[in-house]
């Protein structure tokens, strides 16, 4: 249960005493959390060591879907953003709130280098009083055993010159509940540490929640998107099975969700992408088999995420009524690893375009929200939807159900529609659809 931040530390003293924030990767994260500070009248330093994309912010052009370009632009005109893609000034922060990306390795273990760069590059400006905050997704035990040797390579200690804490990110892009809404986990590797990010996140979150120790915020964390692989992962097996008995799971789900208690809905789908939930069990599991533990449960649903793209090519083969896809033409509605972001990021959209292409398949592709897609050495370009390139296709593939999308003008014009998301649910007549 959270209470609400009574205002108090920070919200009482004058802007000019606020600390000076400094936010490290403007990405799905950080730009969202940089805004939020300027907002409550912190200055703010974004840094990216990505220059196209700074240069982009400077013109008040946002890649975040969440973020628009006014809300970007008013934060550049109150003179409280500044965006830069080199670390000058760094010293002159207080507060060094780290969100750089936390992907895996080609073998599905923690590749934490983006971590270890943005570290190695803060090392020369730290100083005694900064406040580091890590913010990116990570199995328990980096922020003591991977951050705090690093800080303390300088000569600072931690908890008495220099304070280190951590703070999971818990936003859902394409969610629309504002950042300041989502209940804040913090934790410190001491208690001076945690003392010190309870008083500048409640400056801006509504509900901050304090956690015993670093170890137990990044467990909480993995146990949210955890919960959620697993889930999504046994409601996708199952829609294996319903399909194999002829039963709309569809319906079967929003059947059970008449249960008033002890069920919660997960829907089915291609897949599940992004950059959070079918990574950070992987980032589990990592650090349990360290401890000479099995993590059964995590490993299923890794195998079952996995093997979704071929069910989706087994499904296309099924309704063609063709052995082969060699020389199909195929329509990809929706590319984003989910609805309504232009994320791709891990969207199991890739490995299906990228199998069909390698089976012979001619591949075009409409995401209101994503221009164009990389697959391997080759760039598509999303096509707009009409009713002369749905007709021309074999078949269309729903992959998102992005909203703004018109399902009626697919199933009237398409000739084969398999429908992963059911996104078509709210067409009546529609013959033509399969669902996955
Ligand atoms: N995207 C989400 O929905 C979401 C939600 C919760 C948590 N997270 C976690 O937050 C972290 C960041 O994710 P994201 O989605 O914002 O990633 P992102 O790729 O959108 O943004 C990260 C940014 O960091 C920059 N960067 C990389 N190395 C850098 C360095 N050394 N110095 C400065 N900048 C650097 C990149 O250029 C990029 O712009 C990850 O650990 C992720 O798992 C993401």
């Amino acid at each position: 249960m959270c209470h609400p931040v009574a205002d108090r530390g920070y919200r009482t003293v004058s802007n000019d005493l606020l600390p000076r924030i400094g936010v490290i990767g403007l990405g799905y994260v950080g730009l969202p959390l940089a805004l939020l500070f300027v907002r409550e009248d912190f200055h703010v330093m974004g840094i990216d060591i990505d220059a196209h994309k700074v240069q982009e912010l400077m013109k008040g052009n946002s890649y975040i879907t969440d973020v628009s370009n006014e809300q970007l632009s008013m934060a550049l005109k109150s003179g409280r953003l500044h965006v830069s893609h080199t670390f000058q000034g760094v010293s002159e922060l207080d507060v060094l709130i780290i969100c750089v990306p936390t992907p895996l390795t080609p073998t599905f273990g923690p590749d934490l280098s983006y971590l270890q760069s943005a570290l190695m590059a803060l090392k020369p400006f730290l100083r005694a009083g900064h406040l580091i905050v890590l913010e990116s997704s990570t199995y328990p035990g980096t922020t003591e055993e991977v951050v705090v040797p690093l800080v303390e390579s300088t000569g600072l200690s931690v908890g008495q010159d220099i304070f280190v804490a951590y703070s999971p990110e818990r936003v859902d892009p394409g969610r629309p509940m504002s950042l300041e809404e989502i209940p804040k986990i913090v934790s410190g590797v001491t208690e001076q540490c945690r003392d010190k990010i309870v008083a500048v996140y409640e400056a801006v979150f509504k509900y901050v929640v304090p956690v015993s120790n670093t170890r137990t915020a990044e467990m909480v964390k993995i146990l949210e998107n955890t919960q959620r692989l697993i889930n999504i992962s046994l409601v996708n097996e199952m829609s294996t099975i319903c399909r194999e008995m002829q039963i709309n799971i569809w319906e079967v789900i929003q059947a059970a969700g008449t249960k008033p208690y002890g069920y919660t809905m997960y829907f089915p789908g291609p897949g599940i992408g992004g950059h959070c939930i079918p990574v950070d069990p992987l980032y589990m599991k990592w650090k349990a088999n360290q401890f000479g533990l099995q993590t059964n449960l995590i490993d299923a649903a890794h195998q079952i995420n996995q093997a979704r793209p071929l069910e989706v090519i087994r499904l296309l083969k099924q309704t063609l009524q063709v052995e082969t896809l060699w020389g199909k033409r195929i329509f990809v509605v929706g590319v984003a690893y989910k609805k309504n972001v232009n994320d791709t990021r891990e969207s199991p959209a890739l490995p299906i375009v990228e199998r069909l292409q390698n089976q012979g398949v001619a591949i075009t592709y409409h995401d209101p929200l994503v221009e164009r897609f990389r697959i391997g050495s080759e760039t598509l370009k999303s096509v707009p939807i009409s009713p002369a390139v749905l007709a021309e296709n074999d078949c269309v593939l729903i992959l998102t159900d992005h909203s703004g999308v018109d399902y009626n003008e697919i199933v009237k014009h398409a000739r084969l529609i398999v429908d992963t998301r059911n996104a078509t649910v709210g067409v009546a007549e529609k013959p033509n659809v399969v669902l996955f």
